[in-house]
């Protein structure tokens, strides 16, 4: 019975594949302790380094006081607590929507919300570089994926040029993408939207509290009222854990009465929501967070461009390609000797022969800590 199994993971140590998971004990935002090492935290998604933050703490604990520590049941049966009519009220008003419904996590944010929009009469236009989530919410709604290259208009249009303009259509694409950490060309899919008659939208996990003054990727481009869609996570920039879409009013009903993700799951508990408008709230009145992150930002950005490394977006997320899946792991064994945790990643996250260590710098990073990361990497490198 387990030969299978066995098979398939012996297949995976021989393509230098296999995935295991490493206890970490989190000191603060970017620093973790294992074997009484201490590590630098370079692949995390705490992009605002909130995790540790003493007002978003005290956010969760007054969630837990107030409200107990679970949720007791799905949102529609009996876990709608005061504290997601605020949080769901902050999200709508910090995405510009009417409304907002938050879910349990980004994934099922995505899953029960593309398969709950889409059905199999309906074309769905997905980015190539999509996340995951994305791409089980189109499996699961079994409608005609058409994917495209990742932010080829071009391709795009062509593709929706073949539909009828009255078949149901969506367009789906990442904000940021999570691997490669460029922006999506909203504004383009926007026109392309309205010429043609589609559904957008787009999965702002990496962009929400990154780019648009932390507001998102509809934001960035002038668009917050026009995209259809803006789906989010809270477990990123925002500290906690959880997902949500931000949208118009007729959606969101919709999706309380048909997203299987959301109906059919306890919801998240007071701890995670306290946690969560905790982080909204720094976000929006203290604007030291952010400029912090744009700061290390840009000095990581420049340090990688100084050492030949092609580093030239605007998000906190610097892939530095490699390739061969052994190699990936013989960079990332070297930073984690130097005590740097640098995770590479492998396919399927990524194409085959694109293997990469995906480096994040956040808020809570100083400019000592980048250059060691920098200098380690660099002669991480020569090793190869
Ligand atoms: C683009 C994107 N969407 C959705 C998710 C899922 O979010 P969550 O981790 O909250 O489930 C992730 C991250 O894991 C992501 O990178």
């Amino acid at each position: 019975m387990y030969k299978f199994f066995k098979e398939q993971l012996d297949s995976k140590i021989e393509n230098h594949n296999l995935r295991t998971l490493r206890e970490y004990c989190p000191l603060d935002a970017v620093r973790v302790k294992r074997d009484d090492k201490e590590y630098l935290m370079m692949a995390s998604n705490n992009y605002l380094g909130l995790t540790f933050d003493t007002r978003v703490i005290e956010g969760a604990l007054k969630g837990a006081q107030q409200y107990g520590t679970g949720s007791g049941g799905s949102r529609l049966v009996s876990g709608t607590f005061p504290l997601f009519t605020e949080l769901e009220r902050s999200l709508a008003k910090f995405k510009n929507t009417e409304k907002a419904l938050v879910f349990n996590t980004g994934y099922m944010a995505n899953v029960g919300t593309i398969s709950a929009v889409a059905d199999k009469n309906t074309i769905i236009f997905s980015d190539a570089l999509n996340h995951a989530s994305i791409i089980d919410g189109c499996r699961l709604s079994r409608g005609t994926v058409k994917t495209y290259s990742h932010c080829d208009i071009d391709e795009l249009k062509y593709l929706l040029k073949q539909v009828d303009r009255n078949t149901r259509k969506l367009i789906v694409t990442d904000g940021v993408f999570s691997m490669d950490g460029d922006i999506a060309p909203l504004d383009k899919l926007y026109e392309l939207s309205r010429d043609y008659n589609a559904l957008l939208m787009v999965d702002d996990a990496h962009a929400t509290g990154t780019i648009g003054n932390g507001h998102g990727t509809a934001a960035y481009f002038g668009l917050e009222k026009e995209v259809d869609i803006q789906l989010g996570t809270l477990s990123k920039s925002l500290g906690s854990v959880g997902g949500y879409v931000a949208a118009n009013s007729t959606i969101i009903d919709y999706l309380v009465n048909t997203s299987r993700s959301f109906i059919f799951s306890t919801a998240l508990s007071p701890a995670d929501i306290g946690a969560a408008l905790a982080a909204l709230q720094v976000l929006e009145t203290d604007a030291s967070v952010l400029a912090r992150l744009h700061e290390n930002v840009n000095y990581m950005a420049d340090q990688l461009i100084s050492m030949g490394i092609d580093a030239t977006n605007e998000t906190p997320i610097f892939p530095i390609l490699i390739g061969r899946n052994e190699d990936t792991l013989a960079v990332s064994d070297y930073l984690y000797e130097d005590g740097i945790i640098g995770t590479a990643i492998r396919p399927p996250t990524v194409p085959i022969g694109e293997s990469r260590i995906r480096l994040t710098v956040t808020a809570a990073h100083n400019k000592e800590q980048i250059d060691y990361v920098c200098q380690s990497l660099q002669n991480a490198m020569k090793q190869l």
